[in-house]
């Protein structure tokens, strides 16, 4: 009989940024194994683009218009898709902003404030209402679930002129191994991705500096920058069956950049 755990027929997973970027890469991923996927991201042309290109794959497709860091459009809009959609099993919490500065002593606290709102705030909501569904759903005798947080390699390494940025993604870290463990009863587990370098529109500036180039894209062990597509696998496999005993983990994805 062939193995079969990696097959998320009948599963819906849903992934906030996931209308361009990495969680693109990981909710097309989540739809070619078989699972239907809801998006959120803030601009409704990039949402209705990127649920045309994920209708293709022949399952259910939800794209919603929803800014993470409003706390009242993340209750609403979970709420809305668990309706639509019958359940959710994964969510992915992955929308982020980069903002950095040209040094730490010129960071704004404006600045600071618009870094946390959405990959702090936005993270801890989605967390919330997602183990509210999950643990509802459990006590009616349904169980499991799979929690995402996608943080940063800047939450272990230093981050230059980015420490608003490196203190949301360690958060994320702390944040996905506390609700592992207040959920596992509930069939729940939580895990953190860490990206390295990927080549999305948060990273174009890096993408197009001569200097970057020739010192740290080097360094990167692959020898070249991630892609989205790069991330579709762990995607899977978190949203799978197969990783039913996994939680409270760190998930570095870098092509060997941290360890070298
Ligand atoms: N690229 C890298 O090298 C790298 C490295 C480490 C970690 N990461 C992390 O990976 C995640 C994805 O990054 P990416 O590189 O794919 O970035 P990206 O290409 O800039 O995409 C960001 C995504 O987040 C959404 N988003 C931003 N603000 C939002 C808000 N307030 N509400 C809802 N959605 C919002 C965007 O959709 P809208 O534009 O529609 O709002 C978009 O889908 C982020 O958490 C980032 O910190 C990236």
């Amino acid at each position: 009989m062939a193995y079969a755990p990696f097959d998320l027929t009948g599963k819906v997973a849903l992934v906030t940024g996931g209308n361009r970027g990495i969680g693109f890469g990981m909710a097309e991923a989540l739809t070619q194994a078989g699972a239907d996927v809801v998006i959120w991201g803030s601009n409704h042309d990039r949402n209705i683009e990127a649920e045309g290109k994920l209708t293709r794959h022949g399952r259910r497709v939800l794209a919603q218009v929803v800014d993470v860091s409003n706390e009242q459009a993340v209750v609403e809009a979970m709420a809305e898709a668990a309706t639509a959609m019958g359940r959710i099993d994964t969510v992915i919490a992955n929308a982020g902003v980069g903002y950095g500065a040209p040094s730490f002593v010129d960071m704004t606290t404006e600045t600071y404030r618009k870094v946390l709102a959405v990959n702090l705030d936005g993270v801890f909501w989605t967390f919330r209402e997602a183990c509210r569904h999950m643990v509802e759903r459990a006590r009616s005798g349904d169980p499991g679930g799979s929690i995402v947080g996608i943080a940063s390699l800047a939450a272990i390494e230093g981050a230059a002129r980015n420490e608003a940025y490196a203190a949301t993604k360690g958060a994320v870290i702390s944040m996905v191994k506390s609700v592992a463990v207040e959920h596992a009863r509930y069939g729940v587990r939580a895990n953190a991705i860490l990206p390295g370098w990927i080549a999305t529109d948060m990273t174009a500036g890096a993408q197009e500096n001569k200097a970057f180039a020739d010192k740290v894209i080097p360094r990167v062990p692959a020898r070249r920058w991630g892609e989205p597509a790069d991330f579709g696998g762990m995607a899977v496999y978190l949203a799978s069956d197969a990783s039913s005993y996994h939680s409270g983990d760190t998930l570095v994805i870098d092509g060997g950049y941290a360890i070298f």
